[in-house]
């Protein structure tokens, strides 16, 4: 039987990886991101779909609901990154942070809650570091990341009954196109994407009966400061 899994923020850097990846694995992937992802394999579906936006993730419903009988796999992924002095972020910037870091996931998970195979579906959301601990320059950023930590940590609770597991992977810094631009910090010290992909295996191939709420992991140099 196939196995189906969405990615969100397919388009670029851990999540191009994950696509890669899961394709390898032999599943289906249906790959979320506003610029699309042109990749030539038949088990592969591109949405172009903003997450902040309900009318496109209604599209997506119509999409999933087309072409799977259930998600075996969400990957919560997309976001985005800007570093500004509490002083530099306006509260549109701010807003931009949460409607993709948390709203968006909200939006995927409350759209795909009837594609949820009882006692099958694994929900994976990427958070951060940022969700642990605050850094200096992105507030919105870090705001936004613990925000998401309460959303996930809710939905987990209110779908227990349906025997859907969660994990929310937690890394530091990860050489992604996400710190182009970003020139104070050397990429050195930063996991690569195999570094993340090695964890992202683990979870995605562990036993249906484990759970895994929550994995930190960092480069062994510790934490970007
Ligand atoms: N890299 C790190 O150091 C690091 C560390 C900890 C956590 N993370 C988290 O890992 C996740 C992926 O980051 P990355 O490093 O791979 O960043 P990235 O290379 O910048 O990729 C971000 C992805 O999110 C998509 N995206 C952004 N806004 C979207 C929207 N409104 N609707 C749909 N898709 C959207 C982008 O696609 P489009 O622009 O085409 O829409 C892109 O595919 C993020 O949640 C990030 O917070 C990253």
């Amino acid at each position: 039987m196939e196995k189906y899994a969405l990615v969100t923020g397919c388009s670029s850097g851990l999540g191009f990886e994950m696509v890669g990846w899961l394709l390898e694995e032999g599943y289906v992937v249906l790959g979320v991101s506003r610029s699309g992802l042109d990749i030539n394999n038949s088990n592969y579906l591109d949405i172009i779909c903003d997450i902040t936006n309900e009318d496109e993730i209604q599209e997506l419903v119509e999409i999933v609901s087309q072409n799977t009988y259930g998600l075996n796999l969400v990957v919560n992924n997309a976001g985005i990154f800007e570093m500004n002095s509490l002083k530099e972020t306006s509260s549109e910037l701010f807003l931009k942070h949460f409607k993709t870091n948390t709203l968006g996931p909200f939006h995927i998970l409350k759209a795909l809650e009837d594609f949820m195979i009882e006692n099958e579906s694994h929900i994976v959301t990427i958070s951060s570091i940022a969700a642990k601990k605050g850094f200096p320059n992105v507030s919105a950023y870090c705001a936004s990341k613990f925000a998401l930590t309460g959303l996930i940590e809710s939905i987990r609770e209110e779908w227990k009954k349906l025997g859907i597991r969660f994990t929310t992977l937690v890394p530091g810094a990860i050489n992604t196109p996400l710190w182009d631009g970003v020139e104070d910090y050397s990429r050195e010290n930063m996991m690569t994407m195999d570094d993340f992909i090695h964890v992202f295996r683990m979870v995605v191939t562990s036993p249906s009966s484990v759970q895994f709420p929550e994995i930190n992991f960092q480069h062994k140099s510790g934490v970007l400061e």
